[in-house]
């Protein structure tokens, strides 16, 4: 359901206004203007995370998103993008106008996404794009070249600008000119920040407040140029009767199988949102369910990208693996701050039942507790049973866990609750250690329904045997856990596509033949936005270690994933 703006109301508000600015500014050098078109009006601006569409036009929530560090300070700031709003598709010249109005002491920017950011959640791929805004009641104006998370270049222009003011960018030739209430302020260089011709809308709140209202946009060809507005594709995709959804569907017993995918890609790349659609029938959300997004500040959420994700999957019959609620990276600050235990505990229960209740009945499953045990020898031999002594257990013992599944299963009573975590496909303490939870979270009562065994493969080390991992399944079918397989890649060197074609296979055939397994999933599917790319350079290079290449060409894997649906030894229909 796209909630869109009002006509009325906005035009109301801000057309004549607009309308004003456009014919006050005029002299021998400027190029005469093309038709305006109206970027609110009739536009989508429901899905664009922190916005309200009011009478006034929209309403930017401050989000204060970040991508944090791991320590859980500051970090690079992560404005959302409107996906899936209008984007300008232009040759030559144009024209863009907005009208700001914010309270004093807060600061409102507008983004102009020459190519869109690619968004993980350690880290933010700035690529192409300006901002422009009013920010202390000077005019500030940032571009990104696409080389550095930081802007190239960085101005500021005028001052004494009040609470309402009428903004324009023009790309002419070379260079891009900024308007502000009907008086050029400045000129930078910078055509190439859109030189594929395209433009999408972002917005930002910073300073005080709660926010501000984008008033008024609209967009207009100059002299020659040319101009047409896109909203965001269809979400629903072809469908195949042969891909490794169908295969899986199949089978005598079907399982589903699955991939990580994010709102970026998927609203802007059509190879991507294809051949998810197509091959997979379960989709975890990579990064955009995780708290940093959904809840940058306390008690403000923001749920449009997961929602997005939610539709994607609903209009290409897939189910949702809602990934996660409770873990101890992808926090926000505020989350991580010094706090009293009981006021740990508060925020751990209302982000699990914001959260949980916001997609019930529309997401299948949850990861509730993801990534419980320790990485550090001591803790196996200590009083912390193996468990991570993280804000979370520190505030509440091994108890948290109980909680979380008790909180995520009275928010969302239908879904199906995993816990999540990595190195425990093999033998050893890590295994023992978790086995033992189970049994005591199994003997409390504890609403766990299975656990998620992530099978990432990031160095040779990490290759498990297929074996060893099916007793580890059987083991949870004797407790009456489900088992699946939750974030499968498998990081290699040149010349070792059987390395990898062999380690996936081996893990779906034994999720495949295990009664209790119930879904095979692997972490993204193109190494276009795998999480193993080095991204120690800018940009990054691709890891190796999905089953299809960055350009969408299928590798062995995956002719191998689809050779273990395929094989009639353990019963095809
Ligand atoms: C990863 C994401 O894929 C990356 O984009 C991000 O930068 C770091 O987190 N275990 C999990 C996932 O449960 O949430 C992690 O996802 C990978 C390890």
């Amino acid at each position: 359901m796209a909630v869109r703006v009002d006509r009325r109301a906005v035009l109301a508000a801000a057309g004549a206004l607009l309308a004003g600015a456009s014919t006050s500014c005029t002299g021998g050098s400027v190029p005469a203007r093309g038709p305006a078109t109206d970027l609110l009006e009739g536009r989508d601006w429901a899905h664009f995370a922190g916005a309200v569409p009011t009478r006034a036009g929209v309403r930017i929530t401050r989000l204060d998103r970040r991508i944090t560090r791991q320590d859980g300070s500051g970090g690079q700031p992560n404005p959302p993008v409107n996906l899936r709003g209008p984007h300008l598709v232009f040759r030559g010249d144009l024209r863009i106008e907005a009208l700001l109005t914010r309270p004093a002491g807060t600061d409102a920017y507008l983004h102009l996404y020459g190519e869109t950011p690619v968004v993980y959640d350690e880290w933010r791929q700035e690529r192409r794009g300006a901002r422009i805004g009013v920010a202390g009641g000077r005019i500030r104006f940032d571009r990104w070249d696409g080389d550095s998370d930081r802007p190239a270049v960085t101005r500021a222009f005028g001052r004494d600008f009040g609470d309402e003011v009428r903004l324009a960018v023009e790309v002419r030739g070379s260079r891009l000119v900024l308007e502000a209430d009907g008086k050029a302020v400045g000129s930078v260089p910078g055509r190439d920040v859109f030189g594929r011709g395209r433009i999408w809308f972002g917005a930002d709140a910073q300073g005080d407040g709660d926010g501000w209202t984008l008033g008024g946009l609209r967009a207009m060809p100059l002299g020659r140029g040319r101009m047409s507005v896109q909203d965001a594709p269809a979400l629903e995709v072809p469908r195949s009767t042969d891909a490794l959804r169908d295969l899986a569907a199949d089978l005598d017993r079907p399982i589903r199988i699955g991939t990580a995918l994010a709102a970026g890609p998927l609203l802007t790349d059509s190879d991507y949102r294809e051949t998810a659609g197509e091959e997979f029938s379960l989709l975890t959300p990579e990064n955009d369910f995780k708290p940093q997004f959904v809840q940058p500040r306390r008690g403000v959420f923001a749920f449009q990208e997961g929602d997005s994700l939610v539709d994607f999957a609903a209009a290409n019959d897939m189910q949702v693996h809602a990934h996660t609620l409770v873990w101890f990276e992808a926090l926000p600050s505020w989350m991580r701050a010094e706090m009293t235990h009981a006021d740990r505990r508060r925020v751990m229960t209302e982000h699990i039942r914001a959260v949980a209740g916001h997609f019930r009945g529309r997401v299948a499953e949850w990861d509730v507790v993801n990534e419980p045990m320790s990485d550090e020898d001591e803790d196996y031999t200590n009083d912390n049973l193996g468990l991570r002594p993280h804000l979370w257990f520190e505030a509440m013992g091994e108890r948290y866990i109980d909680i979380a599944f008790r909180t995520a299963r009275e928010a969302d009573p239908h879904a199906v609750l995993y816990l999540n975590e990595y190195g425990v496909e093999e033998d050893g303490p890590r295994w023992d250690a978790l086995h033992a939870l189970l049994i005591r979270l199994m003997e409390r009562g504890v609403p766990i329904d299975g656990v998620g065994f992530q099978n990432h493969e990031y160095a040779p080390g990490d290759r498990t045997d297929p074996e060893v991992f099916r007793r580890k399944v059987r083991a949870l079918a004797r407790l009456g856990l489900k088992a699946r397989v939750s974030e499968m890649d498998v990081l290699v060197g040149v010349g070792e596509e059987d390395v990898q074609a062999r380690q996936f296979a081996g893990k779906l055939a034994v999720c495949r033949e295990e009664p209790n397994c119930t879904s095979f999933s692997t972490w993204g599917f193109t190494d276009r936005y795998g999480s193993t790319a080095d991204i120690r350079h800018y940009p990054p290079s691709p890891g190796d270690a999905l089953p299809w290449d960055a350009s969408y060409e299928a590798k062995p894997a995956y002719w191998a994933l689809r050779d273990a649906l395929s094989r009639s030894d353990s019963g095809r229909r």
